[in-house]
């Protein structure tokens, strides 16, 4: 049998989605993968040498690390709490004894986060949702627009029939209106052409929004710039990334109204899971703000279409983001408190099966 280079072995395991993890025999980390190192957000550096009982809450793991090594069976715990970097943070683990010919070397911890596989399917319920609620409204502005057309028409020949000016007021009000109307129903139909993508650097997105707003917003309102200035092309349409990035950023604006900040920040992400796909990199855009928050009630409802907190709000700009990001195979999230609202973009910058 051909034999695998050390170094494959080692891209192996940095592409794991779980933490692998290997104590010594004094239950002090020898060695932990990509995942692991991000699973307890410290570098590999620093945990290195840690003992097992400064890593997991619960003393169960390092009597159960024994246990293993004097059965010489593996041992599997669900739900344990971890130390660091939050005791909010649970896992599933797989205690294997780990053996150099025959001998006793150490103990293998084969670590799943439980959160974050809740969190995958909790996201692709949730998309799932708001595209039948999409799909709900197009249809229904399907059937609006065609009669729309025809009230308009009727209502331009009978004004070229009208010679007292009173008169043609009213035949202006409906064709005005039929004309607000459409442009209501054109945003409820939603982005209607597939993307057409081609390489661009995210950040020439992130600069024509942010003139864009800059523009209409009162001169207080701050817009600040953080960008990793390495991240590589991403393949995407730029004018329904504008549009998407655009809907949220305008959002923050409203919402810091008169004075207020506004960051715009760049990073690169390692092996992100968007619904069903891994990717192996992937672009996080967070837009940052400083206004009152998204009200408690709206939170979880914000991606739907025609929710609002606005008064003048139609409720369909953060659900036009979602679907244009979706398209790009990426997704939009966000979390929000008072003085603090981010939503963040992730964008694939390359999958797996492309
Ligand atoms: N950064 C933010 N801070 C506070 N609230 C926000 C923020 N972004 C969105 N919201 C809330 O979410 C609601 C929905 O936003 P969305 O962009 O979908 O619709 P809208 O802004 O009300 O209307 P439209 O964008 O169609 O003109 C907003 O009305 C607002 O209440
Ligand atoms: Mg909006």
């Amino acid at each position: 049998m051909q034999s695998i280079p050390a170094t494959l072995h080692q891209r192996i395991l940095d592409h794991l989605a779980d933490a692998v993890l290997l104590f010594g025999l004094d239950h002090k980390l020898r060695y932990t993968n990509i995942a692991g190192e991000m699973l307890f957000a410290l570098s590999s550096r620093q945990l290195l040498g840690l003992h097992v009982h400064e890593l997991f809450s619960d003393g169960a793991v390092e009597r159960d690390m024994g246990g293993a090594l004097q059965s010489g069976a593996s041992i599997t715990q669900h739900n344990v709490e971890l130390r660091r970097p939050k005791p909010a943070v649970t896992v599933n683990l797989t205690i294997v004894p780990f053996f150099d010919h025959d001998r006793a070397d150490g103990v293998l911890l084969y670590v799943q986060q439980v959160d974050r596989q809740l969190r995958i399917s909790m996201e692709e319920q949730l998309l799932a949702q708001q595209n039948a609620a999409r799909m709900v409204l197009r249809g229904l502005a399907h059937e609006v627009k065609n009669p729309l057309g025809g009230l308009r028409g009727a209502a331009q020949l009978l004004e070229r029939e009208l010679h007292d000016a009173e008169l043609k007021e009213y035949t202006r009000i409906i064709m005005e209106e039929s004309d607000r109307l459409q442009s209501l129903v054109d945003r409820m139909l939603g982005p209607n052409k597939p993307p057409r993508k081609s390489p661009l650097n995210i950040h020439k997105v992130l600069e024509r929004v942010r003139q864009l707003v800059q523009v209409e917003a009162p001169s207080g309102v701050v817009i600040q710039r953080d960008y990793d200035p390495s991240i590589p092309d991403l393949y995407g349409d730029a004018d329904q990334l504008i549009q998407a990035i655009l809907n949220i950023v305008r959002n923050a604006a409203q919402a810091v109204g008169e004075r207020g900040h506004i960051t715009l920040r760049s990073r690169i992400h390692r092996q992100v899971t968007i619904g069903h796909q891994r990717n192996r990199l992937a672009v996080k855009v967070d837009v940052i703000d400083d206004g009152p928050g998204i009200p408690p009630e709206l939170l979880n409802q914000v991606f739907y279409p025609m929710v609002t907190g606005r008064a003048e709000g139609t409720g369909l700009g953060l659900s036009i983001a979602q679907s244009l990001i979706n398209r790009h195979g990426g997704l939009v999230e966000c979390s929000s408190e008072p003085g603090r609202t981010v939503f963040s973009v992730f964008l694939p910058l390359e999958s797996e099966h492309e």
